[in-house]
């Protein structure tokens, strides 16, 4: 008789496989892993994808980013939003230019706009370091699986593909929304297999687009502040919460003109 597949040989095996070939997982460089943790970090791979090239092509390496224009930055993290992910990106590479790479999540995780699952990810993407990264997806694959938490899943050795793995299945099968269990590599190990409890989804029409979010109109500001525009053509009262909150994250000051960058 067959031996009966494992849970580490059919998620690695589906993910050698099946996954998506995003840039970032063409590199172990900690500065191109790291800048793509961040961007991900609440913003969609497409989205990220229409900026990633371009930036590792403006600042290659910590070093260049260390010395950039702030203002630049803010400029180029424009449409990707919360743009203080951009300022503490460059806070953590002037660290780490001066001092070099922390050698391990740990270290990672003192860096400015760093938590546990950034670090996790660039310590076992970049150094091979054996640790889960867990974020609200891979925690969800992990609960539905029912087969322990995160960190004891994780096989020996093989952090950094089985990390990748977990992720792919939670952003392309195991969806918070949806989880298409008929196209899952591990649904026959998996206790929660056809049916799995889905949190509701407001109803179309309730739905808030991107363009009427306030972080739109902070894009905005900030993108017009970058190109000397002056402030954008947005309704006062779409306007001036923005301003207001942009000002309080240190982002912009407030002056007679209406605002400039920090
Ligand atoms: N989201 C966060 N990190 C990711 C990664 N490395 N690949 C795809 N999506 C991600």
């Amino acid at each position: 008789m067959a031996e009966p597949v494992t849970l580490h040989d059919a998620l690695l095996g589906w993910y050698r496989a099946a996954h998506r070939d995003l840039p970032w997982r063409r590199t172990t460089d900690p500065y191109a892993i790291l800048v793509s943790e961040v961007m991900l970090q609440q913003t969609q791979v497409s989205r990220v994808l229409t900026r990633y090239d371009a930036w590792l092509e403006r600042w290659p390496g910590e070093a260049e980013l260390a010395v950039a224009r702030r203002s630049d930055v803010l400029a180029a993290w424009v449409g990707l939003g919360y743009n203080s992910r951009a300022l503490r990106l460059q806070q953590a590479c002037k660290i780490i230019a001066r001092d070099g790479w922390p050698p391990d999540a740990a270290g990672l995780q003192r860096l400015p706009g760093i938590g546990p699952y950034t670090a996790a990810a660039v310590a076992s993407f970049a150094f091979g370091q054996q640790i889960a990264a867990v974020d609200t997806n891979v925690r969800r694959v992990a609960e539905r699986l029912g087969r322990g938490v995160p960190h004891e899943l994780c096989p020996e050795g093989r952090a950094a593909d089985w990390n990748q793995a977990m992720m792919e299945l939670g952003a392309t099968v195991c969806r918070a929304r949806e989880a298409r269990c008929g196209a899952c590599p591990v649904a026959s190990l998996c206790a929660s297999r056809g049916r799995v409890a889905l949190s509701p989804r407001a109803p179309a029409g309730t739905r808030e687009r991107f363009e009427d979010s306030n972080r739109w109109v902070r894009g905005r500001v900030i993108a017009a502040l970058s190109a000397g525009e002056g402030l954008p053509q947005v309704a006062p009262e779409r306007l001036e919460p923005a301003l207001a909150g942009l000002a309080r994250d240190g982002l912009i000051v407030r002056d007679t003109a209406g605002a400039r960058l920090a």
